[in-house]
């Protein structure tokens, strides 16, 4: 039988490779044969020194993420790390690719580690809602001192080995790529340290470390404010501050038990669900045996704010782009912009210099549509009207080559009478991406009625390359995100309506942890696009009307672009404070409907918001604009703020339950038809079922 550890011998040098594809993560049988392997090294009299090392992509990926929740199974991996530290004959770590979370904590257990270059090393736990719990909350602070343990920790950002070396996580950086050269530089590095006649060098035997330099009250203040609402970062600081004031054993003990509290935290179930959503979106259903068209160049119209965006995204990746505008200053403008955005990109560390004026040399700015004849992909964002998107898509329809994919950026409108517009309706598909177009993750791959099932596929293979987490989405007013946003705006405005204030509304919606409550989010985009969306749909039946954002509109208050919104922003207030004036208009408009307002707790605009989101998160479902639960919360979660940490909207009605969130909706339902639940919902509900098992493939 095939083993996921192997262990052979190099002369007086054991070789113990874990080889569990893809990422050889450390589930349960992994572990059971890592520790035959460190028993059977232990007991060999041939072998002096031993290398741990991994096969394929990377070392090791930590522990098998898929495990957590469910009953522990032996042997632990923290008995591993502790077995291999305790070995009496030296053993090496030599790493390549990557050594994250339960990976690094293994090479800690290690004497002596070398990694090549590039090779992530981390301790990303924290980002999954636990703290490494296989001992790097102990050894990492004493072998790197407890500040650059606790930055390490907490924000469960990698270092690069270099970086590694200097701080003593790492004792080398070898030479070379990959899983071969990991070995070769391992055992070189064993055959020196035999030489050397180097003895067993265990973490238990270095001092206990001490405080972080600002002291612990300074360093849980500026957590706080960092991660706001989030437990485990919190809880890692403990489990730091105990290697501090503990000796191994007993710090690994106090490890373990806070460990095992995050285990249980709704915090560590949305984040887990999040990791395995996001990879999971890119399995589209239908796409698997589609063939997606090659694609060497780009094309965009229009090169206002997102189509500048969208080109550096392009350029980005390494794709030539030709961007066509109306007019020369306007093509000029839009150069500057992607100018500037690369300049940023450079700034940032992710392209230099010379790569910049690399993809510089490949943009074309231009008024003519016929240089966009050579490209492959067509990308329009032009404004946001109808007529103007159906002109523009005849006049591509005369230029494009055939087989050339024609997108359209638009937020809302009907792609399928767009693509109407064309000879060629089965190339028309949506690339709705999100400001900034070249810093933002989320792409919506909206796909109309007759898009051929291969340029669906090319939307996926260009969203990949361009870096982009890109889900299916079906032709609707506003497709998933912005549809999903419009009524879940609707449930506040009608909460305004009725006596909430718009201030408490986002107060509570950020206590909950969005990154911004929706007037913000309103004041951002700027006042005048809801006016116009409320402009082109009309007043809808059951559904408020929010009267004082129009008037807003009519007082040119839209947002921050003007400096007043909902919120005055000034030099005293820069992030928005509150205007009496706003509340005034609100108390109009609640006076002319003669509706009485009353208070709302901040829990109950919590709740009609979620439900609102909720149920029409399952109308998208039963529409089919949605294929899967898991696409609404991965566009949740990377386009509008949604907080991590709950896993997203769906994940939030599994966990408060389905039957909740329909007892909720129906005590709500006012006789509008705003609140009724959806029918999805009430069969789940009645079935005892909930949106994950609509996710398996
Ligand atoms: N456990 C289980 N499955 C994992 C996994 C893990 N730790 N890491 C990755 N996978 C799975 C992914 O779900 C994916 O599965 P799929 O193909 O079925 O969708 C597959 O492996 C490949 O993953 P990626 O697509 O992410 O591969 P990449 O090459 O892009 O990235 C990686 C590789 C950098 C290792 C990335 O997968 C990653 O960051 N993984 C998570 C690492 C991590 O967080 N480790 C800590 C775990 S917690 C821990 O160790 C606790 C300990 O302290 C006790
Ligand atoms: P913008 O107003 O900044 O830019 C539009 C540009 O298109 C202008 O520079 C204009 O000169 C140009 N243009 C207009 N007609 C043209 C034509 N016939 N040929 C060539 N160029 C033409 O608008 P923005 O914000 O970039 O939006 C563009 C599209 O992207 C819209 O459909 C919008 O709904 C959508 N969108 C906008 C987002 C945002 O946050 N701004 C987010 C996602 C999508």
């Amino acid at each position: 039988m095939s083993t996921p550890v192997t262990y052979d011998l190099d002369d007086e040098i054991a070789v113990i490779t874990v080889d569990n594809p893809p990422v050889n993560a450390l589930g349960h049988t992994t572990r059971a044969a890592l520790k035959d392997c460190v028993d059977r090294f232990a007991a060999d009299e041939t072998a002096r020194i031993a290398v741990i090392c991994g096969a394929g992509r990377l070392f090791l990926g930590g522990a098998d993420v898929s495990e957590f929740g469910k009953p522990p199974q032996d042997p632990w991996l923290p008995e591993i790390c502790t077995l291999i530290e305790d070995c009496p004959k030296p053993v090496v770590a030599s790493i390549h690719g990557a050594a994250l979370g339960g990976g690094l904590e293994v090479a800690l257990g290690c004497h002596y580690r070398l990694a090549l270059p590039g090779t992530k090393l981390g301790l990303p736990e924290v980002s999954l809602g636990i703290l490494p719990g296989a001992g790097g909350t102990q050894r990492a602070p004493r072998v790197v001192g407890t500040d650059a343990a606790l930055e390490m920790i907490t924000s469960g950002k990698p270092v690069a080995p270099e970086a590694a070396r200097e701080s003593g996580l790492i004792d080398r950086v070898g030479e070379g790529k990959g899983a071969e050269a990991a070995r070769a530089e391992g055992v070189a590095y064993a055959r020196e340290l035999l030489a050397e006649g180097a003895a067993p060098r265990p973490v238990s035997g270095l001092p206990r470390p001490a405080a972080p330099a600002d002291g612990w009250d300074t360093w849980e203040q500026n957590l706080r404010r960092k991660f706001p609402g989030q437990v485990a970062q919190m809880q890692a600081t403990k489990a730091v501050k105990a290697a501090t004031e503990m000796d191994l054993p007993d710090g690994l003990a106090e490890e373990r038990r806070l460990f095992n509290e995050l285990i249980d935290t709704p915090q560590r179930e949305g984040l887990i669900h999040a990791f395995f959503i996001e990879r999971k979106v890119a399995r589209v259903p239908g796409l698997k045996d589609a063939t997606p068209r090659d694609v060497q160049a780009i094309g965009v119209v229009g090169g206002g704010t997102m189509g500048s965006g969208i080109a550096t995204a392009a350029l980005l990746a390494g794709l030539p782009v030709t961007l066509v505008e109306m007019k020369p200053e306007a093509a000029d403008k839009a150069r500057a912009t992607i100018e500037s955005n690369l300049a940023g990109a450079v700034k940032r560390g992710k392209m230099s210099d010379a790569k910049r004026d690399a993809a510089l040399a490949t943009v074309t700015t231009t008024t003519d549509y016929g240089e966009l004849k050579d490209a492959d992909v067509i990308i329009e964002a032009v404004f946001e009207s109808l007529d103007v998107k159906k002109d523009v898509f005849t006049q591509l329809d005369a230029v494009a080559k055939p087989g050339a994919v024609l997108a359209t950026n638009t937020s809302y409108l009907d792609i399928n009478e767009i693509a109407q517009a064309t000879s060629r309706p089965a190339d028309v598909i949506g690339l709705h991406f999100f400001s900034p177009a070249h810093v933002m993750k989320l792409l919506e791959v909206v796909v109309a009625d007759v898009t051929g099932t291969d340029v669906t596929a090319t939307a996926f293979a260009l969203g990949k390359r361009l870096g982009k987490v890109s889900v299916r989405a079906g032709v609707c007013d506003g497709f998933i995100g912005n549809r999903m946003l419009s009524h879940y705006r609707s449930a506040a405005d009608w909460m305004i309506l009725h006596g909430a204030s718009p201030y408490q509304i986002d107060r509570a919606l950020e206590q909950f942890g969005f990154a911004m409550g929706p007037m913000k989010v309103a004041d951002l985009a700027g006042i005048d696009i809801g006016y116009m969306t409320r402009q082109r749909k009309g007043k809808q039946t059951g559904v408020v009307y929010p009267q004082w954002a129009d008037d807003l509109y009519g007082m040119d208050r839209l947002g921050r672009k003007t400096g007043r919104g909902f919120y005055i922003y000034d030099d005293e207030s820069p992030k928005g404070r509150e205007d009496p004036e706003v509340l005034d208009l609100i108390a109009k408009e609640r006076a002319a409907q003669g509706v009485i307002p009353r208070d709302f707790t901040d829990d109950e605009i919590v709740e009609r918001y979620m439900a609102a989101m909720v149920n029409e998160g399952a109308r998208i479902l039963e529409d089919g604009i949605a294929l899967r639960p898991l696409d609404i919360d991965v566009v949740k979660l990377m386009g509008y703020g949604f907080p991590r940490y709950r896993g997203g909207p769906m994940k939030y009605a599994d966990m408060t339950g389905i039957a909740t969130i329909r007892d909720r909706l129906n005590a709500y339902e006012d006789g509008s038809g705003f609140w009724s639940p959806a029918a999805l919902i009430d069969t789940l509900a009645a079935e005892g079922r909930n949106f994950e098992s609509m996710n398996n493939d």
